[in-house]
């Protein structure tokens, strides 16, 4: 059932991203790496009904009944998500789909771009539980990584990485993952979400290197719910499985890598 949230805080935090703070009670029973589905304009313009579709955002963070997000405006959507002010209702349906599984091995979350977003209410999770993790990164440039200091609230380990090394190392994210993985004195999991490009990467080196990896997958919605299978993607075993209802995370294995668009 949606929710009529009340919207605290929708500002610009640069780079083009902005961060959406909603008051509501459904999301304080959410799990990192799950998502929410919003509607995204207002209740009260001229064509409630327009866009029709919600707009998945994973969950960023939570705190009491403080729910936030992390979205990057690229389009329609998330240009009229941008336009809405504290005060007014927003139309959230969540927590949606099956987040990270936590397991007792010490933890490296890697996030690329707005890929981020999952990784700090994980982080919330880790810390609060006292474990051992390490978060990484990477964007193009030191502005696409405007949200990091977020991260500093539940991490001391954070490395941050720049395709043109204006912000952190320069690189690829991807780089600096074995390295990484060699200083824990026990093997990690790896928690992943990012561009495919970077996803199939991890993959490639989780193979090689046997590492335990899952990844948060993005896909166009619809429904959100597991109905309408707009959001399919390959499976290794031959199936397709829904982005949104059985997923977004997968262990790596699942996924077949080489198709996209079930
Ligand atoms: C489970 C999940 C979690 C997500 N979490 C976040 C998040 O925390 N922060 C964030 O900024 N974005 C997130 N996204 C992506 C976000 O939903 C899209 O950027 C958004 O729906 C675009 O809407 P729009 O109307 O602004 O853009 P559109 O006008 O619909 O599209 C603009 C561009 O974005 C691409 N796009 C549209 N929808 C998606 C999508 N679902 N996945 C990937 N690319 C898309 C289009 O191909 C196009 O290039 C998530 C997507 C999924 C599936
Ligand atoms: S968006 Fe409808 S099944 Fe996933």
């Amino acid at each position: 059932m949606p929710e009529i949230g009340e919207i605290i805080e929708n500002k610009p935090i640069g780079g083009d991203y902005h961060r959406l703070v909603v008051r509501s009670k459904a999301l304080m029973d959410s799990s990192p790496g799950q998502f929410t589905h919003l509607l995204v304009q207002s209740p009260k313009g001229p064509n409630t009904w327009d866009p029709l579709l919600r707009r998945p955002l994973s969950i960023y963070d939570v705190d009491g009944e403080r729910a936030s997000f992390l979205y990057k405006t690229v389009g329609r959507g998330t240009k009229l998500l941008a336009n809405r002010l504290p005060g007014e209702t927003i139309d959230l349906l969540g927590p949606l789909g099956r987040g990270f599984k936590i397991t007792s091995a010490p933890a490296l979350l890697i996030g690329g771009g707005v890929g981020a977003a999952p990784m700090l209410f994980l982080a919330r999770k880790l810390h609060e539980q006292g474990r051992d993790f390490v978060v990484l990164l990477g964007a193009k440039t030191g502005e696409e990584l405007a949200f990091a200091g977020d991260f500093g609230k539940f991490s001391s380990h954070l490395y941050l990485v720049t395709d043109d090394g204006s912000l952190g190392s320069c690189g690829l994210v991807t780089d600096s993952v074995p390295e990484l993985v060699a200083q824990f004195k026990i093997p990690p999991k790896l928690y992943a979400c990012g561009p495919i490009p970077m996803l199939s990467c991890l993959a490639g080196l989780a193979a090689q290197h046997n590492f335990t990896l899952d990844v948060s997958l993005e896909a166009k919605m619809a429904c959100g719910v597991g109905a309408c299978l707009a959001c399919t993607c390959f499976l290794k075993d031959g199936s397709t499985a829904r982005v949104c209802a059985d997923g977004p995370v997968f262990p790596y294995e699942a996924i077949e890598w080489g198709r996209r668009d079930g």
